[in-house]
Formats: structure tokens, C-alpha cells, sequence
């Protein structure tokens, strides 16, 4: 055992309040388009995890000013930087600076760590490319080197929902001329459509019968400053919702909560699997929902998740696996080969660490099939490596929760990418 291996042992209910950390995709907007505009805006409730820092350290090289929760935008002209852009382990970091750089009057090379240089990063640089960017990168993987040149803008169409390529793209279009058209197959997250509403950009959203989403905007158009208050990330709630929903007892209440119907997935699905999660207060701030829940222990049903639920709880998955893994019958898991391109393949770690704690669980191309052991089950003890992933880590650690045995989990220290204080709540919520 060292310092980065969490040990969990099952133990009596989860009970308490907790205020979860700062959203991570809002944080990240919140410094980059502050950071883009022109003025100054503080920013309260921003995440203070190792994901946010790699944009404020981006944006800092890039010549932004950024103090005490407080950033001063550089008017849309951003200083070409001296070294290399480090975006640690951060897809949205280097996938929206590449929107950003992409109409600059200079070139900037950005990389990461090894997990990020294994991640795609041509799905930002074709779109961008069609608008008039330059890149070169070896096999679409980090490091890439972005040229920025005059934008033109167009009809783009994204074969992914994705919000990071959608953001890149929108970033992108701010410096161009001409209109964008963008559509993407299903809705992803759109909290970038939302701050650039507060910050003064006007778009048409428009919704196809087919489903597919679209997004109409003038180019050339400014950012103006706007203060931020960051809710709670329901990405990071997720894993305190399924540990207090399997352990029996257990009742947690999760102050102010984002509750963005393009983030509430996770809700869905744990209704529709018997779950127990209420919102008791639910109102809006800086243009996005928020709210607070309680969660009490439920026996839980297997489900089918697929279709435009996925963009939804896209990160939830891992954690959602464990609560299936513990529920009465099967659970299928389809279009979500995403999960194959994020932090790791969370497709092959998930169904790998499931089985490793004694559970039937299958691969499929775009997902899994998880046999659940049923309310009365437990997991048998496993050491499972997060192989640099932090929902990984904290999935894992989940379901040492429900371990007949000793739950190793090596790489803990991935859990800094977004929940630094994970580890200590888990022991502090259970009595
Ligand atoms: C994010 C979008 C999602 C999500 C990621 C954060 C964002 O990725 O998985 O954790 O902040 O825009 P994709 O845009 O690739 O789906």
C-alpha cells in the first residue's frame, strides 16, 4: 500500500449534507471565455482540481490575467506563448484553446499527459481546418501545433455530440467571418451556449424531427465579460449518488447541485431503476439550473441506456455500471462507443474492474451488458488500477462500498483531475 492506493472496506450508511465541488465543464468556460473577452469578471465556486488548473495555467501563458477568482479578458487578443501549452490531462482544455487559437495572429503547440496523447483530437482539427485554421500533429493525437489565420465561417456538421468539438467550433466562429451553421447528431451539454448568451452573443438553436441540433450564429461577434457563479457538478455528485442509493440506510443531501437538463441523465435513469433521488429546492443561477438532493438506499432494477440519454450521463457511466451491478436482472448499456476515446476506454475498464469484483459483465462494441448480482449482492475483493483515470478511481472505490473484502484502488491520484476531496468524504460520510 502507498499514498496512491485507496483502500475501501464496506461500512455502515452514508449520511449527511455535502456541497460538491464546482462544475468542471463550467469552470473551464468560465476562465476561457472570460479570458477571451473584453472586460473583468469574478468567478465564484470554481472548481480547484488539477483539470481547471491546466486551463488557468494555459490561459496565464497565453497572457490572461487571473487573480483570486477574478479574470481580466484580453479583449479577443490573446499573447502568443513563449513554451509549449501543457493541458495535462484536460480533453475540454486543449479541445476549446485549439477553437480559440484557431483565429489567432500566431502559432502555439499544445500537449498533455500520456492519456491525453492518446486522445482524438481530429474531430477539432477538421472543423477548424474548413474555417481556415492550420495544424500539424502526428497521427491526430497530441502534441498539435495550431496555426491561426482568417476564419471564414460555414455550414459545419459534426458526425458527434460532442460538446467540446461544438465549443472549439463556436470559439472559432467568434473570430470569423461570414455565419456559422453548426448541427450535431443529438444534444450535447450546452453550457457554452448559455455563457455566450450572458456574455452578449446572439445564436438561433433549432431542433430537426430526426433530432439532430443545430446552431445559427453571425461570426465576428464579441464576448463581453459576465460573472459566473459555478454550481455543484452533478458529474462529481454521481458518485456520492450511487453510493448512497446501494448502501443500505443511507440518506445524502447534495446542496446545489447543476441540474442543466443536458447533464440530468443520471436522474433518469436512476428513477427508471427504482431509485430514490429527489430534488427538494431547484432554482437558477448564472443561467443554469441548480438544486438540491437527497438520496436515500433503494433496491435497484436493470435498465436499457442508449439513444439520446447517452450525452447525458456520458461521464455517469462507469458509476452507473456499479449501481447495475447490483441490481435485479440485466442492464444494457448501447451508442456509447464515446466512452472508448475519453480519459481511458472506459468501455474495456469498467467491464474490467467489474469482473475482477466477481460480476458478469460483457463488452460490446458500443457498450456493455451487465448481469446484476441483485440487492442482496456483494462484491468479491479486487485491486483495480485506474490506469489514470479519475472516474475510474472513483467508481472503483464505489463499489468497495459493497465489498465482502478489501477494494484496492491504485492510482488514486487521478481523483485530483476532478474530486480532490472524494477520498476523505467517503470515509467522513459513513458512520
Ligand atoms: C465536456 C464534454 C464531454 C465530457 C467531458 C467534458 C465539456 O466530452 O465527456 O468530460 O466540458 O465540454 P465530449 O465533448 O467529447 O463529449
Amino acid at each position: 500500500m502507498n499514498s496512491d492506493t485507496l483502500r475501501i472496506r464496506a461500512a455502515g450508511p452514508l449520511r449527511g449534507r455535502v456541497r460538491v465541488p464546482g462544475d468542471k465543464s463550467i469552470s473551464h468556460r468560465a476562465l476561457i471565455f472570460n479570458g477571451f473577452s473584453a472586460g473583468h469578471a469574478r468567478i465564484e465556486g470554481l472548481l480547484q482540481a488539477d483539470d481547471v488548473r491546466s486551463t488557468a495555467r494555459c490561459l496565464g501563458e497565453l497572457g490572461v490575467h487571473m487573480d483570486a477568482g477574478q479574470v481580466l479578458g484580453c479583449g479577443g487578443q490573446l499573447q502568443g506563448p513563449e513554451g509549449v501549452l501543457d493541458c495535462g490531462n484536460s480533453g475540454t482544455t486543449i479541445r476549446l484553446l485549439l477553437g480559440v487559437l484557431a483565429g489567432q495572429s500566431f502559432s502555439a503547440t499544445l500537449t498533455g499527459d500520456e492519456s491525453l496523447c492518446k486522445r482524438p483530437m481530429a474531430r477539432v482539427i477538421d472543423p477548424l481546418t474548413l474555417l481556415g485554421a492550420r495544424f500539424t500533429s502526428a497521427g491526430g493525437v497530441p502534441p498539435v501545433t495550431v496555426r491561426g489565420g482568417p476564419l471564414c465561417c460555414q455550414s459545419l456538421r459534426s458526425s458527434v455530440a460532442s460538446a467540446q468539438v461544438k465549443s472549439a467550433v463556436l470559439l472559432a466562429a467568434l473570430q470569423g467571418e461570414g455565419s456559422l451553421h453548426y448541427t450535431e447528431p443529438r444534444l450535447s451539454r450546452d453550457h457554452t451556449e448559455r455563457m455566450f448568451a450572458a456574455m452578449g452573443v446572439e445564436m438561433e438553436r433549432h431542433v430537426d424531427d430526426n433530432g439532430e441540433h443545430s446552431i445559427s450564429m453571425a461570426g465576428g461577434q464579441g464576448l463581453e465579460a459576465a460573472d459566473v457563479v459555478v454550481p455543484g457538478d452533478i458529474s462529481s455528485a454521481a458518485f456520492l449518488m450511487v453510493a448512497a442509493s446501494i448502501v443500505e440506510g443511507s440518506v445524502l443531501t447534495l446542496e446545489g447541485v447543476g441540474l442543466n437538463p443536458t447533464r440530468t441523465g443520471i436522474l433518469d435513469v436512476l428513477a427508471q431503476m427504482g431509485g430514490s433521488v429527489e430534488v427538494v429546492e431547484a432554482t437558477t443561477s448564472s443561467g443554469e439550473e441548480l438544486g438540491t438532493l437527497k438520496v436515500r438506499a433503494s433496491s435497484l432494477q436493470g435498465t436499457v441506456i442508449g439513444g439520446s440519454l447517452i450525452p447525458r450521463l456520458i461521464d455517469e457511466i462507469p458509476v452507473i455500471a456499479v449501481a447495475a451491478a447490483l441490481a435485479e436482472g440485466e442492464t444494457r448499456i448501447e451508442d456509447a462507443q464515446e466512452l472508448r476515446v475519453k480519459e481511458s476506454d472506459r468501455i474495456s475498464a469498467t467491464v474490467g474492474f467489474l469482473r475482477s469484483m466477481g460480476v458478469d459483465a460483457d463488452e460490446t462494441p458500443d457498450g456493455m451488458v451487465i448481469e446484476g448480482l441483485g440487492a442482496g449482492g456483494s462484491f468479491g475483493p479486487a485491486r483495480v488500477e485506474a490506469g489514470g483515470d479519475h472516474r475510474i478511481a472513483m467508481a472503483a472505490a464505489v463499489a468497495g462500498l459493497r465489498g465482502r473484502g478489501e477494494t484496492w484502488v491504485g492510482g488514486a491520484h487521478a481523483i485530483q483531475t476532478s474530486f480532490p476531496d472524494f477520498p476523505r468524504l467517503l470515509e467522513t460520510l459513513r458512520d
